[in-house]
């Protein structure tokens, strides 16, 4: 198959872009982004396929994934010559659709842009333990702008507010693991076999859980993963934060999902590395308990422990080319 082109940019060249942007990170790497390449425009929907209907019953995490997916396809076009100018759901055919992309026009990427574009490839989930070293105030501060240039707000989780958010952890975790319908799904997408292009291998599963650990909770190995190594506990004082946004809602999710990503970006280029703990956002009860202990203005969309580590391995993706919806496609999931 030949790649198409799109905004001016030759086959190759739009092959990258699609690339990059599905490098992003997604619930049980669902990877649920698709592209629809046109002349003028690049279309960003999602794949019913990839829904989680247990962990993410209302779609809100598949969002996150499509935002982060989309802001990696924003930084991609812009290293490529093409100012993008994103439209958060337009009135498109299709229900499936969630942006729409187009050229403006100005000035190069500055060269903070350069640094984010080269960290797309070099971001992973790291579910090791990290080192003890505390995330310097000026790199709190730079997390803090990445999200904030996104239309959200980083909530830094302070240290009297650390045990409830814990209390909170292990709620969620339990009424998650109690469902049968959730481990089913879980064991379906997690301890995957190397090679599988969808789902989590067990290889960046990190370390097997165990009952004294503060915050990570989810076995993503399917049982397999390494045993412990002697000593090699979780760190104790991690820097903990909530990604937020302030609305609810779907437009608030695909902004929240680029605040994201443009913070794990950062991260990346100020060599942290950064876990995500999903179950206190997904089990609705204990979310609103959160947004309680954030000040109750704020829509917590993501809880995540950053710090320095050692090298995650990458986990798989699909091609570029097995991300692209037609216009059949496109037209058949419309309303
Ligand atoms: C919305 C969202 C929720 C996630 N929740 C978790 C989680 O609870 N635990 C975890 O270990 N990883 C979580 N992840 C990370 C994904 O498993 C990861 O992005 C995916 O496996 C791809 O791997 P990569 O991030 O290394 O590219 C989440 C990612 C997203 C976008």
């Amino acid at each position: 198959m030949v790649f198409p082109s799109t905004m001016g940019l030759p086959p190759e060249r739009a092959e990258e872009v699609v690339r990059l942007a599905g490098m992003a990170p997604s619930l049980h790497n669902r990877q649920p982004w698709r592209f629809r390449l046109l002349a003028h425009l690049i279309e960003l929907h999602f794949a019913p396929s990839a829904r989680l209907p247990v962990a993410d019953p209302h779609d809100r995490e598949l969002r996150l994934g499509c935002g982060a997916a989309l802001l990696n396809l924003r930084i991609a076009l812009e290293h490529a010559g093409v100012r993008p100018i994103a439209t958060l759901l337009p009135r498109l055919h299709g229900q499936t659709a969630l942006a729409e992309v187009r050229a403006g026009s100005g000035e190069p990427p500055a060269p903070d842009e350069r640094r984010l574009h080269r960290a797309i490839s070099e971001r992973r989930s790291n579910r090791r333990p990290f080192l003890p070293d505390p995330v310097p105030e000026r790199d709190r501060h730079a997390l803090a702008h990445a999200v904030h240039e996104e239309g959200c707000r980083l909530h830094v989780v302070e240290r009297e507010q650390l045990s409830a958010l814990e209390e909170l952890v292990h709620r969620a975790h339990r009424a998650q693991t109690s469902d049968p319908k959730f481990r089913s799904e879980l064991a379906r997408w997690t301890g995957r076999a190397e090679g599988e292009a969808e789902g989590v291998p067990v290889s960046a599963a990190g370390p097997q859980p165990e009952p004294h650990d503060l915050w990570v909770l989810r076995d993503f190995s399917a049982g397999q993963a390494r045993q412990r190594v002697p000593g090699k506990d979780f760190e104790t004082d991690p820097l903990m934060v909530v990604v937020c946004s302030y609305h609810p809602g779907r437009l608030a999710d695909l902004q929240a999902g680029q605040a994201l990503q443009r913070m794990l970006l950062t991260a990346t280029s100020l060599g942290l590395v950064a876990s995500l703990i999903s179950q206190v956002v997904e089990v609705d009860e204990t979310r609103e308990e959160l947004r309680r202990l954030l000040g109750g203005r704020l829509q917590p969309q993501a809880l995540l422990r950053l710090g320095y580590g050692s090298p995650a391995p990458a986990t798989p993706r699909l091609q570029p080319a097995e991300l692209l919806v037609d216009d059949e496609t496109a037209a058949e999931s419309g309303p």
